[in-house]
């Protein structure tokens, strides 16, 4: 699997809940199976895959979530999920998969959402949504995991809860659940 990297938006025959599946092990069957049903629906907003040596070794889903802002309900796209195969992670394939995504999302929409480390996203353009007055779709999301950036068309107003349609609860990909958040509320005191 040599050859430049190019990311790109994906195309028909790319096998893309393939490399979601490998990127996610075990869980890899439940969000292929979340990332299809989205990507099927009028919620998808974006779907780019890297792609070296004429192989697709990473993918990036966005899709419409709101913020529910006092004045009104404000559209704004959610990053997930974001997936490399085991062959190449750690190489950069992530990174170039999510500077694309935010240059796609800061020409659709004023906030981009995200759950996930922040050690990782927080360097790549990333911050913590809740310093930014944002509250998560559930309060089992931690704090430092709830991320967003914001893009020159937000504005002041634009704040309140993320609000994410019926597909994440039906997959039960909102935030985390017990004994997974436990252990990371263990480890962020
Ligand atoms: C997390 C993931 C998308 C990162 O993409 P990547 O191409 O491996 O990462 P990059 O090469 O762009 O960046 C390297 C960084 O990622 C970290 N990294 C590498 N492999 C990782 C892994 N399996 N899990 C988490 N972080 C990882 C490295 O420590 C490095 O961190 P640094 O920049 O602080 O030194 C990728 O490893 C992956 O698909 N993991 C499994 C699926 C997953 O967890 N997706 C994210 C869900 S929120």
């Amino acid at each position: 699997m040599t050859g430049e990297l190019v990311v790109r938006p994906e195309r028909t025959g790319d096998p893309v809940a393939e490399v979601v599946r490998a990127a996610f092990a075990d869980e890899g069957e439940h969000v292929a199976a979340l990332w299809t049903e989205l990507a099927a629906s009028d919620l998808l907003r974006g779907s780019l895959v890297a792609e070296a040596g004429g192989e697709v070794v990473g993918h990036v889903g966005l899709s419409h979530a709101w913020v529910d802002a006092r004045r009104e309900l404000v559209e704004v796209w959610v990053l997930s999920p974001l997936s490399v195969v085991p062959e190449r992670q750690g190489t950069g394939v992530g990174s170039r998969l999510l500077a694309a995504a935010l240059d796609a999302a800061r020409a659709g929409v004023p906030l981009l959402f995200l759950e996930g480390d922040p050690g990782y996203y927080g360097a790549r353009g990333f911050e913590r949504a809740d310093r930014h007055g944002f509250a998560p779709a559930t309060t089992r999301t931690p704090a430092p995991a709830f991320q967003v950036v914001r893009f020159d068309t937000h504005e002041e107003w634009m704040t309140g809860r993320l609000v994410y349609p019926d597909i994440w609860w039906r997959y039960d990909a909102a935030g985390l659940r017990d004994p997974r958040l436990a252990e990371i509320e263990e480890l962020l005191r």
